[in-house]
């Protein structure tokens, strides 16, 4: 049974400025195992439905009423998502391809991620880069991702997708509730960039 399960929505409204290289502060959110798994055959390795719920609530919840957040992903990412599912809604979703010809119903589509974060930053409240595993590792990479938003999974599965490493460059700052799922633990966490 899940013991939280508020929205993580940041209480801090203080406009905050472009970072160094002119990114704009983002968010990544993902599901991660013992391994830092989070994929598995252009599927995620479990079923929890808590996290679902959780992933939902935070990427949809906004401080102020109507606004939305971004959710930005990879390209085989949006593939994943089942097509009543698509576009996840209430949210402005973004595609990141090299492959300048594809275009997708209900989605902006970028060709990198530095340009997604600045075209959408002035649009939307919060950005989230919300994977799979080489968006979250470009996005990890950058000063301006401010904050991971994970749920940590205490079991390891067998995955081909993985979250970069990522504890030399943040620190947890917030428990914010964990359950367990079949007899699978998880606890849901916020990493704030260290030095913020
Ligand atoms: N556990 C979680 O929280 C979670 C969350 C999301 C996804 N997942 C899982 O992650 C897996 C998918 O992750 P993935 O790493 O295979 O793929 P991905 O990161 O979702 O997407 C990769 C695609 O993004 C585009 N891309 C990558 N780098 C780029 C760059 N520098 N510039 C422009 N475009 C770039 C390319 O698209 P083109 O090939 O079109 O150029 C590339 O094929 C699935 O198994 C999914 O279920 C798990």
């Amino acid at each position: 049974m899940c013991t939280l399960c508020d929205v993580t929505v940041d209480k801090d409204t203080t406009p905050r400025p472009a970072r160094s290289n002119g990114l704009p502060p983002f968010k990544a959110i993902a599901a991660i195992d013992e391994g830092r798994g989070l994929g598995m055959k252009g599927d995620l390795p479990w079923h929890l439905p808590e996290d679902l719920k959780h992933f939902a609530r935070t990427t949809t919840a906004t401080r102020e009423a109507g606004r939305q957040n971004a959710v930005i992903m990879g390209r085989l990412t949006c593939e994943t998502i089942p097509a009543k599912y698509w576009p996840l809604k209430d949210r402005r979703n973004a595609v990141i391809t090299r492959n300048p010809e594809w275009s997708i119903e209900g989605a902006d589509v970028f060709a990198d991620l530095p340009g997604a974060l600045r075209s959408l930053a002035s649009q939307v409240e919060t950005l989230y880069v919300v994977g799979g595993g080489q968006i979250y590792r470009l996005a990890v990479e950058q000063d301006a991702c401010e904050e991971l938003i994970l749920t940590r999974i205490h079991k390891r599965y067998e995955c081909d997708a993985f979250f970069p490493e990522y504890k030399d460059n943040y620190e947890l700052y917030e428990k914010l509730g964990e359950g367990a799922h079949d007899g699978v633990p998880y606890s849901f966490e916020r990493w704030r960039r260290k030095g913020l």
